[in-house]
Formats: C-alpha cells, structure tokens, sequence
C-alpha cells in the first residue's frame, strides 16, 4: 500500500506550510508564531486544541468514529536552531541567526498533514492526541510538557514520534527496539590555579598544562573503563582560558559533553570524569570545581510498538524499504522523556542524501518536501492499526 491518495491531494497544501515554517523559524520556548499557527490548522480540521503546556506546546485531541478505550500520543517537534542559513531559494530563514535545520518545520507540517486526513476519515476507535512540543533542541520541551502535566491531562497506551534521516534515503524508513539514541549529558570543568608571569611558571600553577592533562587523560574514559562492546561518548567541545602572551592564567574552564545508551555505562562515565578531574588537579596542584548535568535519557523503543511502527512503515513503502537493523545514534532525543512514561517507538523517516539535503544542523540544510506525503501517510497507517476499530472491542 503506498501513500495515502487523499495525502497526496494535499501534498501542495503540507508544502507550503512546511516552507512557510523554514521561513519563519523560532528557537526554543520561542515558538509563539509556529504554535499559533499550529493551533489554527488543527482548529480548523475540527480538532479540540489547547495552546501553552510548556509556554508554547499545542496538543489536538481527536476521537475516533467508534469510542474505544486506548488513546495515543502522536509527536511532533517544532523549534528551530541558532543557525545563519546558507541556503539561496525562495522560503530561506527570514529571521537573521534562526534556521529550521533539523527538519522540524517538515516533522510539524507532515503531523499536520496526517490530523487533517484522521479528521476527516476518523477510522479509528479510541483517542489520538497530537502533541507538537517546543524546545526539542538542548531544552528539554518534552521534560517541560511532563513536569506540567501532559500524561495526567492526557493519558496514552502508547507514544510515537518520527525525525528525519538525511543518511536514509527518500522513500525508507529505519527503526529497531531497544536503543535509537544516545543519553545526553553535559560537564564543566573549572581549573582553578595561581596565575603569574609566563616567564616565571615556577611561581605559577599552571591551570593550561592540568586542562592539556585533562583532556588527554579522559579520552581513557571510553577506551579503557567501559567495556569494549558498551557505546560511550567523551567529548570535550570547549576550552577557555587566558587573554594573553605573557601571562599564565589563574584559571581555565573545560566543557563538553558525554553519550551512553546504558545506565552502568553513564554512571561510570560520571564516576570516572570526575576522579580523573580530580587526580589531574591534585597532580598539578590545581583546585577542581566540578559540574556534570544529566540532560535527555536515552531513547528506547518498546518491543511491541517497534513491530506496530514498521508495520506502518513498510505499509506505506513496502518491507524491504524499512531498515530493522539501524546501528544506533550517539546524538540525543528530547522524544526519549514522553518514552521513560507509556512504551513507544521512534522511527527515522529517510530524507534522501546528505549530499543532496544537507546533514543535520548545517547551514545548508533542507527538509525534503518529497517525504511529506509519506510521513504523513505513514502517521496515519499507524495510528489506524494501533487504534483500530475491530480491536476495540477487546480492552486495551
Ligand atoms: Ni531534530
């Protein structure tokens, strides 16, 4: 079964919302214009819509033409990245430094896409609310939503969610259970020596020298602590210290930022940071102060609704289109906190080459309007197979 005809009717319409959403892009828990224009649509579909779950966050609730007991949360993601677009055609970023560049503008109008064609048919028993959520990118929208009470006011069985892949080609799809993305956190690290003339480091403790020590010795973290077979990020991404020639810096500030899929694993990244933070600088004579965050969980796709995702998937572009083996992400996935509640599942849609599109979160990235049609038709299967109507009858 391929794409949805009456999806592809409107396959113009999901086009120009998707460009008119590059054009006017808006960064996290800024996305006032976007969720209006969100709410809208879904309003003028027919959908009950409340507007402000986390400052910006719109969720549409839609009932199926037979009642039934199971409700599902559909997601998607709309803010958009302090970028300077470097792309030339016509719906290019109109706001200087924002740019859609992970394809959330694509991810907003393809769920837009499939509320207006569940409206109309309503083929399903049960309930589907559709969440677009603020603040996917660093800020945790998703974190927001469930500390303001999204679950409690809107209970599901299960949640879904979708981004786009430009290493998967147009026309695929991937998805596996357990692990998809990476858990997220964040570390600062604070050397804190005695500053003095360069010229006299004897009388110094030099804070350069301890972060030089530090960022070799935490590249031992995930070769030589965890496990060969486990998966672990250390990044150090920022070092900041001294303003000029002559003199040694009283203190140096080292920042970055670590990637697991397993519990243990993070824990032991933690733990070992640290203790080597701390040895360094005992070594060196230098103070520590330490910060580590943990940010996003990582992202685990329940078993069941794995099998129910690519059931839609191959539905809409055939079985042998649908990747079941992905090798994991070490990216994160704000996505993952609405998955630590009901199980889920996370599926990458392709969004044809990079070399074509762009990677993520390059200036001359582009959404692929050529996937909207099959997005949404792919939100549509879904939720039509895990609300249907003859399985109603039996309580979820
Ligand atoms: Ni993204």
């Amino acid at each position: 079964m391929p794409i949805i005809n009456r999806i592809a009717d409107f396959h113009d319409e999901m086009t120009a919302w998707r460009r008119h959403l590059h054009a006017h892009p808006e960064t996290a828990f800024e996305e006032r214009d976007t969720a209006a224009f969100v709410a809208a649509r879904l309003e003028s579909f027919g959908i009950e819509v409340e507007r402000g779950i986390a400052g910006t966050g719109v969720v549409g609730t839609l009932r199926g033409a037979q009642p039934g007991p199971r409700a599902i949360m559909l997601r998607a993601d709309m803010d958009a990245l302090h970028i300077a677009e470097q792309n030339g055609f016509a719906h290019v970023s109109q706001a200087p430094g924002r740019m859609h560049a992970c394809g959330h503008d694509g991810h907003t109008a393809m769920l837009l896409g499939a509320a207006k064609h569940l409206a109309e048919t309503r083929n399903f028993a049960g309930t589907i609310h559709f969440v677009f959520q603020p603040a996917e990118e660093n800020e945790g929208g998703a974190r927001v939503m469930i500390e303001q009470g999204v679950f409690e006011k809107y209970p599901v069985d299960a949640a879904f969610g979708m981004h786009n892949w430009p290493e998967l080609p147009a026309g695929h799809f991937a998805i596996r259970p357990g692990p998809m993305m990476a858990a997220f956190d964040i570390f600062e690290i604070t050397i804190n020596g005695r500053g003095g003339h360069a010229a006299m480091p004897h009388l110094t403790v030099d804070p350069i020298v301890a972060a030089a020590q530090l960022v070799n010795a935490v590249q031992t973290i995930a070769s030589r602590t965890t496990h060969p077979l486990d998966s672990a990020v250390v990044s150090v991404t920022q070092i900041h210290g001294g303003d000029t020639w002559n003199v040694i810096p009283e203190s140096v500030v080292v920042r970055g930022t670590t990637r697991a899929f397993s519990p243990a694993v993070r824990d032991q990244i933690e733990t070992a940071l640290r203790r080597i933070a701390e040895a360094v600088g005992a070594g060196c004579g230098a103070a520590i102060e330490w910060r580590y965050e943990r940010r996003y969980p990582p992202t685990l796709n329940a078993p069941a609704e794995t099998e129910a995702a690519a059931a839609a998937a191959a539905a809409i572009v055939g079985a042998g289109n649908v990747e079941r083996a992905p090798v994991p992400s070490m990216g994160a996935e704000d996505f993952a906190f609405f998955l630590e509640r009901p199980p889920g599942a996370y599926i990458w849609i392709g969004n044809g080459s990079a070399a074509a599109g762009g990677m993520l979160h390059s200036p001359h990235y582009d959404f692929n309007d050529a996937i909207l049609p099959i997005g949404a038709s792919y939100w549509v299967r879904l939720a039509e197979t895990v609300l249907a109507k003859n399985a109603a009858a039996t309580p979820g």
